[in-house]
């Protein structure tokens, strides 16, 4: 994608994205007002996890990254530091603040991450809340033994760390665990996949399911299968986040609800 289509739906993005004015559902309206509006909103894990952030910062590790997926548009090598990786290739902080909040307010108890990559976003999911069981798929075998020995130094039980490759290793847990509350798609970022791990998780929602997709304007497929998701007819209400989108499948709407929401 060229740079002035990715400034132009940038542009487009922040003119339509509302803050809690215009708000009209009162479910989307609390949710802002409590996940973004709300500054003071702070947690002491954020703490920990700045220092685990800076730690990986740091790390000048070098890790030999075979990826199954879409590629970097920053990393191009097989070789990568961890550093690197911390700065060009995961979640951004206030992002996975986000994630832990929704984690966090809608009291998930079962989460899955699509992409563990360093498993920073991985500690912020398990952190939230009541402390949901998380399960984080990644198809590097450097990458998935650097964080499983990350989430062991920090101490962390509740997190189940898969290797391989998201077509076979996410149906596979779909079909292991009692419900799907809230989905990470952060990998494999092309138009084909994205819309193949949603069809995959479609049977498995429920009504409080959350699935949140990242990286919705990296490429014309990825904008192409946002669109599509959204405007699935079981998808009640989507948030569009430019870096990430959000689909809810409760009932009680009369129609779907779509929102372009100011970032946190
Ligand atoms: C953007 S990174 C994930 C970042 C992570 N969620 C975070 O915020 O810290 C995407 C990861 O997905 C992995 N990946 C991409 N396609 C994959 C596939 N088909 N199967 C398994 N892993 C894949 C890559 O190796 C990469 O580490």
């Amino acid at each position: 994608m060229s740079k002035w289509q990715r400034i132009t739906d940038y542009l487009n993005y922040r003119v339509k994205a509302r803050t809690l004015h215009g708000l009209h559902s009162p479910f989307v309206y609390k949710l802002v007002e409590t996940l973004i509006e709300d500054k003071g909103c702070t947690f002491s894990a954020f703490e920990r996890l700045d220092a685990v952030r800076q730690q990986l910062l740091n790390d000048a590790t070098l890790l030999q990254i075979e990826d199954l997926g879409a590629g970097s548009n920053v990393l191009k090598q097989k070789e990568r530091r961890v550093k690197d990786i911390a700065r060009y290739g995961i979640t951004r902080k206030r992002f996975s603040e986000f994630y832990f909040k929704l984690i966090n307010y809608f009291d998930y108890r079962q989460v899955v991450e699509l992409g563990t990559s360093l498993g920073l976003n991985t500690l912020y999911m398990a952190n939230a809340g009541r402390k949901p069981e998380v399960y984080s798929i990644e198809g590097s075998g450097a990458l998935h033994y650097y964080a499983q020995t990350l989430i062991t130094a920090e101490g962390v039980t509740n997190v189940q760390l898969i290797q391989g490759n998201f077509d076979e290793q996410f149906p596979a847990l779909l079909r292991r665990l009692p419900k799907l509350d809230f989905l990470l798609v952060d990998g494999n970022h092309t138009y084909e996949a994205t819309l193949r791990y949603f069809t995959m998780a479609l049977p498995y929602v429920h009504e409080h399911t959350l699935l949140v997709f990242d990286d919705i304007y990296w490429s014309e497929g990825m904008k192409r299968a946002w669109m599509e998701i959204k405007r699935h007819p079981r998808v009640s209400v989507s948030l569009d986040f430019y870096y990430c989108g959000l689909v809810f499948f409760k009932s009680g709407f009369k129609e779907p609800l779509h929102f372009y929401i100011q970032q946190p």
